[in-house]
Parts: C-alpha cells; structure tokens; sequence
C-alpha cells in the first residue's frame, strides 16, 4: 500500500509519522541535518532555502523544545514564521481546526507544524490542504512524534556511529508514549538488533513485543549491558485513572538512579526527550551525569527540523 506520506517518486509530501517510512528516507534525513550543523554553528546561522515560505506553527498542546526548534529552524532556512497562540485564537470560540487551516492557507500558508492531543490530528489536515502545502507532526496524542525519533536516532547516531550493533532500553511509561513509537519504528528500520522496553505491566502496550521489541519488567535485566538507555516521562495528563501506586514507587522500581545505570554499558549514554520529572523517571545526579546526553538531544533537534522542512520544501 502506498505510504500517504510519500510522492509517487518517493519524495517527502509531509512527514507524519516514522512507521513505514523507508530506511533511505530516514538516513537522507539524517544526512541532510549532519550538513545543516555546520550552519547552526556558523556566526551567521542562515541558509536561503525557505525564503519566501510562509511556516505556521499550530500548537493546542504545550512545548517547551518542540515548537521553539521547529521556529529556530524555520527562521535558520530564512522562512517567514507564525506562531499562532492557540489561546486567544478563534478556536476558543469554536472554531474547527479544518476551518482554521483554510483561513491559514488563505494567507498562503506553505507549511504547518502542528502538535494536537488527538492522534490523528496531523493526517487530517494533510488530507485537507492543497497539494503545494507540507504537514509536520509535531506530536498527536500518543501516536507519533516523528521528529523526536529522527533528533533521537540522530542523536544515537553521533554518539554511537552505527546501528548494526546497538542495544537500546525504551524504560517508563511507553503506554502512552508518542515519543517510544516513533522512535521504536526508526531503530527497527535502521536495522538495531536489540530494542528493549521496561515498565510496569500497567504502563506497557499490550502486544508491544510486535513492534519489534522485548519486553521487561525489572531494570536489572532490562538494562543488561545496554547501549543506549531513554527515559519517559509518566505522562498522567494521557491516564485514565491511577496506573500506578505512587511516583514514589515509581521512581524505587523504574527511577534511573547511578546504581541501576551501572548495569549499562560503561559508555552508555542517557537519554530524555523532556520534559524531565527530576525524582520521578530519572535522578538529577544521572540527568546532569557524564553520560546524559539530554541537552545535546535538544541542540541537534534543530539540524533535524532544518533537514525535515528543508527536504519538504524540495530541496
Ligand atoms: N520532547 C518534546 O516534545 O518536548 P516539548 O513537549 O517541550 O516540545
């Protein structure tokens, strides 16, 4: 079946989701944010390729690193930018998000990054708008958040050059983790042998072991000799009633402490796609350790957003 997401030549229409996305498609990805890294520590941090081009930002859910790297990149491939403030626009007045969309693309909108508690949102207005105009899932629901799987395999791919040997824990709540899925389909796609998840039964998908993955419940066994390890945040704005006896409890049998990444590698790197609930998911003394790679994550995510709207725009 053909991927909704691709031209008929191959080529990126918009990017909404990892799964089914090609391997050549995610390393030409991931080649084209290595160039832009260059431009991100230049003096003058500004390539042409998005002149012209009218970017909105469309968030209804907060974000701290998302939407600033998507508006940083734009603004670095000289794109003009809007972020409209959900707030106070007129969907508080009831507005739909089709309606806003066409009111948007009235203004000649190019391109819309757009972040939505409703899985799905991304794909409905990729349906919607006009053939010449991109959609970027910037995060829906707990489906997809493919951005985030590209600036996290980029990420591993700088540090640990290649996948083809590689052993990645996925440890907290992957239940309802947009952030694991994306990321679990780019690790299957570019061939990881070993991708582990660990969690309480409550906070696993049922039939998660289909992904790809193998599944733990005791971080003594789940971290083994790890590469890799990614910590989730519990995201209790997404649970339907209490999943978990406490965050206390929590953070004694999942909490990343020193201790328990010591089972790891030794030169394991730590990784958080934030935000970080320090004493929950991971312990400050690991969060701000010498294998935490979590603010590099941050800085790359703008070369990654560059490389995706860049190679949108057809570049
Ligand atoms: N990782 C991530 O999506 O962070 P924000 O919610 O701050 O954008």
């Amino acid at each position: 079946m053909r991927n909704p997401q691709l031209n008929g030549d191959g080529s990126l229409q918009h990017l909404l989701t990892i799964e089914g996305l090609p391997r050549e498609v995610l390393v030409h990805i991931l080649d084209t944010a290595a160039s832009f890294i260059g431009v991100t520590e230049r003096e003058v941090k500004k390539v042409p390729l998005l002149r012209g081009k009218l970017v909105f930002n469309l968030f209804f859910e907060a974000s701290t690193r998302t939407r600033t790297t998507f508006e940083i990149a734009a603004k670095r491939l000289s794109a003009d930018v809007i972020n409209l403030n959900i707030t106070v626009s007129s969907s508080t007045k009831g507005e739909t998000l089709l309606d806003t969309v066409d009111n948007l693309s009235a203004m000649h909108a190019d391109m819309f990054v757009v972040r939505h508690s409703s899985s799905g949102a991304a794909h409905l207005i990729a349906n919607h708008v006009a053939s010449h105009v991109h959609v970027i899932n910037a995060g829906d629901g707990r489906h997809a958040h493919p951005t985030q799987g590209l600036l996290d395999i980029y990420t591993i791919r700088h540090y640990k050059k290649d996948f083809s040997a590689l052993s990645v824990a996925i440890v907290g709540d992957v239940l309802h983790s947009r952030v694991a899925r994306s990321l679990i389909h780019a690790l299957t796609t570019l061939g990881a042998p070993d991708v582990r998840v660990i969690g309480p039964r409550t906070l696993l998908p049922t039939g998660v072991e289909q992904l790809g993955v193998s599944v733990h419940h005791d971080m003594r066994e789940g971290l083994a000799d790890c590469d890799v390890v990614v910590m989730l945040r519990l995201q209790n704005e997404r649970m339907k009633g209490p999943l978990l006896p406490s965050a206390q409890e929590f953070f004694k049998s999942y909490g990343l402490t020193p201790q328990k990444l010591a089972l790891a590698k030794p030169d394991a790197i730590v990784m958080h796609p934030g935000p970080m609930n320090r004493g929950v998911e991971i312990d400050s003394s690991v969060a701000d350790g010498p294998h935490s790679v979590i603010l590099p994550q941050v800085t790359f995510g703008i070369a990654v957003r560059m490389a995706v709207m860049s190679i949108l725009a057809g570049n």
